[in-house]
């Protein structure tokens, strides 16, 4: 097991990983209704630590209440409760594990939300509404964007009061940053769209200034818009990313329009319109439309499942990258993350879905012999994250 790459310690600017194995960032739904996390995080986070995970990533917790989720049970890491609620989570998963590394995921959803869940208009880097969510949207003043920029500096200053050993800033599927690094969103005419990286660029600058965490990014490399984002487009933005010197940036795809895009698998929709909040308040009968038409309209926007669905955009972004680079998607044998470590080069990977399933995963990677993930990929842990249920596998009973 020492011998094998994939445990091999990942030395990164300000931490070192124990070993290259991540648990991807996934949505918990184990807040309580003010954001506040609940010992829930606790009794998964000790379980991924048993079964050997030693890199954890949280689901993405707000930075305020206009930038929560949807979702009914997302954490937050904005105020002084859920910052020592958080305290006595890590302080526990530590006393279990103390190799765990903890790393909170920051967020704020911009457009992809709903004021019914924030009570507060929905803002983000333009009007342009996000087709899943339809919210009407308001465009952020200059002012508010360094507002934001503020709440993200104070989110990751908490996570550091909090014990945490890294943040990943989420800049991936379609939340704010990426609404401002994306020329299909923004359309502004002041600093923040002259440049669209601005807005990272200030925030990044403001974690360094205020706190000694490890900074990991998370980007999508491709969003399916016409005028979104793509590879080409993401590589030019390399140069500014490897000047802001974070530890590493983790490859991932897509934002909420194509919501199936990001994780890619199976789409099972009537969970969808029974659980998820956007759509179980219709009528019964603007279901069955829904259902029998509009869907397989929709469809023919989904890309495929493959194994390893993001791995040539993130091969091809190391190629030009100083910084370390994590590919997360499809990633369910052993003998990938040889292949992704060995042969493509790149630093580590994540794993969401795998997880979910069999939160030893990594305790299983250490056996000999090849090791197959038991994921099919049916996404029902990813479509009941939507519901009221923590998260948790729906292949076989609760895990
Ligand atoms: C249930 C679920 C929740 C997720 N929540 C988040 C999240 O909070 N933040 C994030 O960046 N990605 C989230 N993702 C995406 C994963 O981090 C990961 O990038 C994606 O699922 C692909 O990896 P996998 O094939 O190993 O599942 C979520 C995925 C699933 C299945």
């Amino acid at each position: 097991m020492s011998g094998n790459p994939m445990f091999s310690p990942l030395k990164l600017k300000r931490i070192t990983l124990p070993n290259r194995i991540i648990r991807a960032a996934t949505f918990e739904n184990m807040a309580d209704a003010d954001g506040v996390p609940t010992e829930k995080f606790t009794e998964l986070y000790k379980k991924l630590a048993a079964g050997g995970a030693r890199n954890i990533i949280t689901g993405f917790a707000h930075t305020s209440r206009e930038g929560r989720a949807m979702q009914p049970f997302q954490a937050g890491i904005n105020d002084s409760v859920k910052v020592e609620a958080w305290q006595q989570i890590i302080d526990a998963v530590k006393s279990y594990q103390p190799e765990t590394n903890l790393i909170i995921q920051i967020s704020h959803t911009g457009r992809q939300t709903i004021s019914r869940a924030t009570h507060m208009p929905v803002k983000g880097a333009s009007s342009i509404r996000c087709t899943y969510f339809r919210q009407r949207v308001t465009p952020l003043t200059t002012d508010e964007v360094k507002e934001k920029v503020d709440e993200y500096i104070t989110a990751a200053r908490n996570a550091q009061k909090a014990g945490f050993d890294a943040v990943q800033i989420h800049c991936a599927h379609g939340y704010l940053i990426h609404q401002f690094l994306s020329p299909f969103t923004n359309n502004r005419d002041d600093e923040y769209g002259n440049d669209r990286l601005l807005f990272l660029r200030q925030i990044v600058e403001g974690i360094k200034a205020a706190t000694r965490l490890p900074i990991f990014l998370k980007i999508s490399a491709g969003d399916d818009r016409q005028r979104g984002l793509n590879l080409p487009l993401v590589m030019s933005y390399w140069p500014v990313i490897d000047s802001l010197e974070v530890d590493a940036v983790e490859i991932s795809y897509g934002m909420m329009e194509v919501a199936f895009n990001i994780i890619r698998g199976d789409h099972p929709l009537d969970p969808v319109l029974k659980h998820n909040s956007l759509f179980n308040r219709y009528h019964p009968a603007l279901r069955w439309i829904f259902k029998h038409f509009i869907f397989h309209w929709y469809k023919r926007s989904f890309i495929n499942y493959c194994d390893l669905y993001n791995l040539e955009n993130a091969a091809r972004i190391k190629t030009i990258s100083k910084t370390p680079i994590l590919v997360t998607g499809g990633i369910r044998k052993k003998s990938q993350i040889d292949f992704i470590i060995n042969k493509r080069g790149l630093d580590g990977i994540t794993l969401s879905r795998p997880f979910v399933c069999e939160p030893d995963f990594v305790n299983r990677l250490a056996a000999d012999g090849e090791v197959v993930s038991r994921c099919t990929s049916c996404n029902l842990c990813t479509v009941m994250c939507d519901s009221k249920q923590p998260l948790r596998c729906y292949q076989g009973p609760a895990k």
